[in-house]
């Protein structure tokens, strides 16, 4: 039965619905048509199953052509509805198109049923398709988006890991390490000058390699983030920024606590260190002011620069992979990212987010307590 059409007529003359019929299937094959004659057959049709095309009279005993319409478009709103009329002025024909009826044909005139049927279920099934593609389109940019936050938890997470793995298991293997060079310095003789400076210069080796791996550890996922909260966090970043590029950074803040949820950190501390970076590769300029803020229930973080200033074509170039992970991270908790450039003044980035639950946050604190790994002895 692929291919054939359901038309359902809506006619209380059993002559004209004959005529209508006869019509129908003398222009052309593939279609099947279903006769209700009253309000009650009507519903019950649509019930039964939802036809592909309605033809309908203007005026029936127990229902009018606009009620009709109105039924139609709430049972099954995509379904193609044409009146055909005895009668019908003008006004009311064109009215009938406003509310919403495909087309209307005269009885007079049914040579003209058959075009209007076919050209109406062809347009119906070029907006099915047009909405399955934009349905499709959707699902696939829900699920782009759903994978870019399941890549970043999951990179974020790696990195605390690591990070952690570093600090911990490096730096107290290798503060052991040093303790034993202590204890051998302690049993050589005096008189092993050429020992004693190899022993001091194995310990400065282990000294900085200490350094090293508590730099590498910090960049990876600074402690400070977890173990202080934001505030700190980005006070650390923005001098570590200022001592690396001898740009003026400054951070002000007006927030009554510090805050703990993990999620809204991260997400404000990677937001400000892609704008710190961006600053230095793009903005050419030489001071930075940082804005740490609680407005309305949201959390707000101000990036603001005096450099060259972003133009509208950057801000809307959808290539700038920085900017949309900007903004992907804060839509994720339900926020936004405004960036705006005035020349002479520079770019200011703006992130909101809001404030999340008090259970989210005593959540996280526990999920940070817990997922320490105790220190082992050296
Ligand atoms: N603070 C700024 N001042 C001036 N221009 C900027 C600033 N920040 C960004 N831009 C402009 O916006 C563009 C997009 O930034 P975005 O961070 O998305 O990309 P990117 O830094 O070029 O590369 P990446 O994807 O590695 O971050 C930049 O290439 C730059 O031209
Ligand atoms: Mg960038």
């Amino acid at each position: 039965m692929n291919g054939v059409k359901w038309i359902l007529l809506l006619e209380d003359n059993p002559r004209d619905a004959e005529l209508i019929e006869h019509a129908l299937q003398r222009g052309t094959s593939g279609f099947r048509v279903e006769h209700a004659d009253s309000r009650r057959a009507f519903i019950h049709c649509i019930k039964q199953r939802v036809p592909d095309l309605i033809l309908s009279d203007f005026s029936l005993p127990t229902l009018d052509g606009y009620t009709a319409l109105s039924i139609a478009q709430k049972k099954c709103p995509d379904v193609p509805f044409i009146f055909v009329s005895g009668t019908l002025g003008e006004e009311t024909a064109i009215e009938t198109l406003k509310q919403g009826a495909t087309d209307y044909v005269l009885k007079a005139h049914l040579s003209r049923l058959v075009p209007s049927v076919q050209r109406a279920l062809r347009e119906a099934k070029e907006r099915t398709g047009r909405r399955r593609a934009q349905e499709q389109l959707r699902r696939s940019h829900k699920q782009l988006r759903t994978l870019s936050v399941h890549l970043q938890q999951v990179r974020e997470a790696e990195q605390i890991r690591i990070a952690r793995e570093v600090h911990d298991e490096l730096g107290q293997a290798l503060t052991g390490l040093k303790l034993q060079l202590i204890w051998l310095a302690s049993r050589l003789p005096r008189q092993s000058k050429l020992l004693h400076a190899k022993v001091r210069s194995m310990a400065m080796n282990i000294d900085e390699t200490i350094l090293a791996v508590r730099r590498i550890a910090t960049e990876l996922r600074p402690g400070v983030l977890d173990t202080a909260g934001l505030l700190p966090a980005l006070e650390w970043q923005a001098n570590q920024f200022q001592t690396q590029t001898g740009i003026v950074c400054e951070v002000k803040a007006r927030m009554k606590e510090t805050l703990w949820d993990q999620d809204l950190n991260t997400a404000f501390f990677r937001i400000f260190q892609e704008a710190l970076t961006n600053v230095i590769r793009h903005a050419k300029a030489s001071k930075v002011e940082v804005r740490l803020a609680e407005e309305d229930g949201e959390v707000v973080l101000e990036v603001k620069d005096n450099g060259r200033a972003i133009s509208q074509t950057e801000i809307h170039n959808t290539n700038s992979i920085g900017l949309l992970g900007m903004r992907e991270r804060a839509a994720l908790l339900g926020g936004n990212v405004f960036i705006q450039g005035e020349r002479g003044k520079g770019t200011i980035l703006t992130a909101r987010i809001p404030k999340p639950s008090r259970k989210r946050i005593r959540l996280h604190l526990h999920e940070n307590i817990n997922h320490r790994r105790p220190r082992r002895r050296a």
